[in-house]
């Protein structure tokens, strides 16, 4: 197992992974989501779990084990993953954000819905940027966000980067069939504030995930 290679070199640290889908209801039986599987975010959580790190997995509701040993906090809309994620930030030394959370929700009905004979229209409201907040709000924390992008993956990568103030984006390249959301496998491109980027080649989630980890230790004592 990859991780007998690794010390317990996030002794105690804190960190807070976010992973998931997030849900966002229309009616008492419909709702709106997205394919994330929660896989990447569970496997980091568990690797920085594994190296000594005291976590916190705040997630969307997924038919995964968690991980023993750690802070699950379940949730369901992009709200409450705001709550849950902005009351415990703190007291994190890092935050990774790879939680697919929706960018729009829109108002509950009461009940289930009947149907008419008229096309339905649904309004969608804009959610909060979770880790645009983070960014905004941090005083000493890491931060770390993911980018899911089909296209032009380092100019968005590197924008969200901006924009978020976040420390690095992990982009993952969503039109590539054969690895991210579904799949058990991953290859993603790190993106650091200081111009510089890491690639991290197709292999197992569970591998990416330390490498990650790796990659942002190194990113913090560089500065
Ligand atoms: N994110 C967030 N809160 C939101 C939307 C996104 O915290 N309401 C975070 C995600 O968890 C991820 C990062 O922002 O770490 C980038 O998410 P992504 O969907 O790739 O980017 P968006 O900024 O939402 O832009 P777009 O979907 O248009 O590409
Ligand atoms: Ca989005």
């Amino acid at each position: 197992q990859a991780a007998e290679h690794y010390q317990h070199d996030f002794a105690g640290e804190k960190i807070l992974v976010t992973a998931g889908p997030t849900v966002e209801r229309i009616d008492a039986v419909r709702y709106l989501t997205n394919n994330s599987s929660g896989r990447m975010g569970y496997a980091l959580a568990e690797a920085a779990q594994l190296r000594g790190a005291d976590v916190t997995l705040i997630s969307g509701r997924l038919e995964i084990d968690v991980p023993e040993g750690l802070t699950y906090v379940p949730v369901e809309s992009a709200a409450e993953m705001f709550e849950a994620v902005t009351s415990r930030m703190e007291e994190q030394d890092i935050i990774i954000k790879a939680a697919a959370v929706a960018d729009y929700t829109t108002e509950q009905i009461a009940g289930k819905m009947k149907k008419k004979d008229a096309d339905l229209t649904l309004t969608l409201s804009r959610t909060q940027d979770i880790l645009k907040y983070l960014g905004t709000h941090k005083t000493h924390q890491y931060l770390a966000g993911f980018a899911a992008e089909t296209d032009h993956v380092e100019m968005y990568a590197r924008g969200k980067l901006e924009k978020k103030n976040a420390d690095v984006i992990i982009a993952n390249n969503v039109g590539d069939k054969s690895i991210g959301f579904k799949s058990e496998d991953n290859a993603v491109e790190m993106f650091f504030k200081d111009g510089t980027s890491h690639v991290i080649p197709k292999m197992p989630k569970k591998e990416v995930a330390h490498e990650i980890l790796s990659q942002i230790k190194r990113d913090r004592h560089v500065r």
